[in-house]
């Protein structure tokens, strides 16, 4: 009975800590500090909408796999011997224990290092020593997670009924995603980060552009543009915004020569597979995101028959980021790993016959990413460290960053719907 209480009295709070909530500001601390939001966040986010976990390209091969942790959830993705990739909780059906234990790898069948029940790559128990003649195998194949292959990029969701409007918006998205062929692509290289500070506050610097200033690099490259009009940019911004029109006049060119749709969509907010989509061209030699915008990769991804062919940008809704360039791909995963620290992925993907040292380095293909990567981490940590300090209260958002309050609009529309 004591238990019951004190867990309606936690609830009451959560719900008025939400109703609270202010249109156009930053959220109250304990969104970003306490155990417990974060657990309301695992149940209310985390195990109930689709999430971006992988590049199809990972799992290349008929029995590679890579696993991924959801909060206390490990998720075995894999591609089984039909070529489809499948998605299985990482638990036994015996006594529970982990089968697999490494980030990524490749198996014959799925086999428990406990008492060795093996599966096999789609899930079905093959194999159970010392059982019983009425033992029936078929009971105990693994635990699927929902799945879904969405032009090459792979979602999952724990939830038993996964939001049903991600059919509709799969639908949409891809159309801009066939010509790249991400699923042919290969993986050229991986970053994994672990930044120090909520998920929300990784998600919020990822969709304002209002901070960079503090990517130098990027911005060789990248129209720090996002968010204005014509009406609005800044008179130090006036002579980007020009050589910005012009690029975008030669990108839709581009579109309408390659039959690549051009409709933007935007809408962050207000469903539960939240989304947006937009192509955007690039500064400088406008082909990729190299300090100057110069091609990273001799070889173009997919169809794509122009090397000057902007950023083809999408973002999910709770944890993801993609951006397309005429020869690669960067794609970005955010997954919880507590209040104050969250896990960021970042993957590289070329065409699939690039090779490196000949087509494309690394190193250069990496560069401006992986400073950026590290200028964001510093900027959510600096964050993290104020809104846990006693004089922290939430403030205004500007202008252009309409897109940080979509995702915070969401993220509270999602937890009261939870709540209620
Ligand atoms: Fe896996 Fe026993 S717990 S075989």
């Amino acid at each position: 009975m004591t238990i019951q209480l004190e867990r309606s009295s936690v609830q009451h709070d959560l719900a008025a800590l939400v109703g609270r909530r202010t249109s156009g500001y930053s959220l109250e601390a304990p969104f970003y500090t306490s155990q417990e939001v974060f657990d309301l966040d695992m149940a209310a986010i985390w195990t109930k909408h689709w999430l971006f976990v992988a590049a199809e390209a990972e799992v290349p091969e008929p029995g590679d796999f890579v696993t991924v942790e959801v909060g206390p959830s490990s998720v075995i993705i894999v591609r089984d011997d039909d070529e489809e990739v499948r998605a299985f909780h990482n638990v036994c059906r015996h006594r529970g224990s982990r089968i697999l234990d490494d980030a990524c790898g490749s198996v014959g069948n799925l086999v428990c290092p406990y008492h060795h029940w093996t599966y096999n790559v789609d899930g079905r128990l093959l194999h159970a020593d010392n059982q019983p003649a009425t033992f029936d195998r078929s009971r105990f194949g693994l635990k699927p997670v929902h799945v879904r292959n969405v032009g090459g990029l792979v979602f999952i969701c724990l939830a038993d009924e996964p939001p049903a409007d991600f059919d509709d918006v799969a639908a949409r998205i891809e159309p801009y995603l066939a010509p790249y062929q991400l699923g042919r692509a290969k993986v050229a290289h991986q970053v994994d980060l672990v930044e120090q500070g909520n998920w929300k506050l990784v998600m919020e610097n990822n969709r304002e552009c209002y901070h960079c200033d503090g990517h130098p690099e990027l911005l060789t490259a990248y129209f720090p543009l996002h968010g204005y009009t014509a009406d609005d940019v800044p008179p130090r911004l006036r002579r980007t915004w020009d050589r910005f029109e012009k690029a975008t006049a030669a990108l839709e060119a581009s579109c309408v020569r390659q039959n690549f749709p051009m409709e933007t969509m935007r809408e962050l907010d207000e469903r539960p597979t939240g989304f947006m989509i937009s192509h955007a061209p690039l500064d400088g030699a406008g082909k990729s995101y190299t300090e100057g915008g110069e091609a990273v990769c001799r070889k173009r991804l997919g169809t794509i028959a122009d090397a000057v062919f902007g950023d083809f940008h999408l973002h999910m809704q709770p944890n993801s980021w993609f951006h397309m360039l005429s020869d690669n791909a960067v794609v970005f995963t955010v997954l919880p790993l507590g209040p104050d620290r969250t896990f960021l992925r970042t993957t590289w993907l070329v065409r699939e016959d690039a090779e490196e040292g000949v087509d494309y380095d690394v190193a250069t293909l990496t560069h401006v990413w992986n400073a950026t990567n590290t200028q964001d981490s510093a900027f959510v940590a600096r964050a993290q460290r104020g809104v846990r300090d006693p004089g922290y209260e939430p403030g205004p958002y500007s202008e252009v960053e309409g897109d940080v309050d979509a995702f915070v609009t969401w993220y509270v529309n999602r937890v009261r719907a939870h709540l209620s």
